[in-house]
């Protein structure tokens, strides 16, 4: 979708079934180059980020098809170990092929990895980790040129928790000839999952706590079936949503055990929330409470990804509250659209200072970046008139149906040309 179109003031009231987690999945499809035989991947979700790498996947000479809500790979053949640069710079996730095509062929060369505009997202660490299991690698203009024909596991400990560098060592760590131990690894659910669907395919991989992972090298993997976790950010996005309108949902397989630090604040500002099993009701209706001061940490700490849909929340909750964003060094970006809706935001280094208002005012503006695009949209279900959001291909990279799930809810939101 590239422009949308939103009448807010209408309270969201009805539910919504979870996608599955696009963090968790993009991993894994990098991830099944490294067997010579199928993965499957239940309840996959239909984006664009999953058909980026499905593209690169195909590339590379696998086939992969959809059965059903199932998604599978069969990577037996694969031509080569060169990613073609025009996906692959595409995304962020193309890194991580450079972990699984080393394990799977000794040698790897893709392109510097795209992705969000959210700072530098330099890859420095991905490249520090992989060295470590005695890979040659080499950086040009284009991109990374790694050989590592015989990888052998070590000690390694990472600089800052990055999930992507600890993803990437996971997967050249799998086939490696030894044992590898990750220290300061990243926590975020994803990465465990990564782990599971790798067990799952008979990787030899236990992560224990206080992000250390221990990985013992196997000479090969299987065919393997993996049910995807919902989306934790998607779910947190929908429960902004009826936040922002002051509605009420119920999100249907929420993963609500890894959403603690997100849900904390919204209980502090007086949202009612109800877990019944794999569901999570929230009733928004009301005045809610400023919260003052919050910030992103790597997990189990507050997400950076909710980090732009929740300012757009703060914009509309009376008080002065501050967001510092620890995680990348850009990533305000929707601040300076949603003060054409009438937000008050001023931006003080790796802080954003946000003055709530009782209502925004629609208008055009324009999305940079995937969650900016979700915090805008959120600003239109709530600003009096229509507001005109541009862009909204950047949602499509992470959020399934997202349009048709929120019109579902009661929003009046359709698709111009
Ligand atoms: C993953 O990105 C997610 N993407 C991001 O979600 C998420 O925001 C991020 O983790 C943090 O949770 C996927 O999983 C596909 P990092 P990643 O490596 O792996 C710096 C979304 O909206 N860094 O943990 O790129 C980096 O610049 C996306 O769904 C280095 O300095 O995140 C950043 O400041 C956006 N050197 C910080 O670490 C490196 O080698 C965190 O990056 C790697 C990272």
């Amino acid at each position: 979708m590239e422009c949308v179109e939103i009448r807010g003031g209408r309270s969201l009231c009805g539910q919504v079934e979870v996608q599955g987690s696009k963090n968790a999945v993009l991993p894994m499809l990098a991830a099944s180059v490294l067997h010579a035989g199928i993965s499957r991947i239940q309840g996959c979700p239909r984006i664009q980020d999953v058909y980026d790498m499905i593209e690169l996947l195909e590339d590379l000479g696998c086939r992969v098809w959809w059965e059903g809500q199932c998604l599978a790979i069969d990577a037996s053949r694969i031509r080569g170990w060169e990613l073609p640069a025009q996906t692959a710079s595409r995304m962020r996730s193309s890194v991580l092929f450079l972990g699984a095509l080393l394990g799977r062929t000794g040698r790897a060369r893709i392109p510097y990895p795209g992705g969000c505009v959210l700072g530098e997202r330099p890859v420095d660490l991905h490249i520090s980790a992989i060295k470590a299991l005695g890979a040659q690698i080499e950086e040009d203009t284009r991109g990374i040129r790694a050989r590592g024909r015989e990888l052998r596991g070590c000690q390694v400990r990472l600089g800052f928790p990055s999930v992507g560098a600890t993803e990437n060592l996971i997967l050249a760590a799998v086939l490696a000839r030894g044992d590898t131990v990750i220290h300061n690894a990243a926590r975020e659910p994803e990465v465990e999952e990564l782990c599971l669907f790798l067990r799952e395919k008979g990787a030899r991989i236990r992560v224990c706590p206080q992000g250390r992972i221990e990985i013992r090298g196997v000479e090969c993997l299987q065919d393997s079936r993996h049910t995807l976790a919902a989306d934790r950010i998607v779910a947190g996005t929908y429960l902004l949503a009826a936040a922002v309108t002051r509605g009420r949902i119920l999100l249907k397989g929420a993963p609500v055990r890894h959403m603690t630090g997100f849900l904390e604040p919204l209980a502090a500002m007086g949202i009612r929330m109800e877990k019944a099993g794999e569901c999570l009701a929230a009733d928004c209706r009301g005045k809610l409470q400023n919260i003052g001061f919050l910030q992103t940490m790597p997990y189990p700490g507050f997400p950076t990804d909710l980090q732009s849909p929740m300012m757009t929340l703060l914009a509309v909750t009376e008080g002065r509250s501050r967001i510092r964003e620890n995680i990348f060094e850009s990533r305000f970006k929707a601040a300076q659209e949603l003060e054409k809706m009438g937000a008050r935001i001023k931006i003080e280094g790796r802080d954003a200072v946000i003055d709530g208002v009782e209502r925004l005012q629609g208008t055009r503006v324009e999305a940079r970046e995937l969650r900016g695009a979700a915090a805008l949209l959120l600003a239109g279900l709530n600003a009096a008139g229509i507001t005109r959001v541009r862009g909204c291909r950047f949602a499509d990279r992470g959020y399934e149906n997202f349009c048709e799930n929120l019109a579902g809810l009661g929003a009046d939101i359709r698709l111009i040309q």
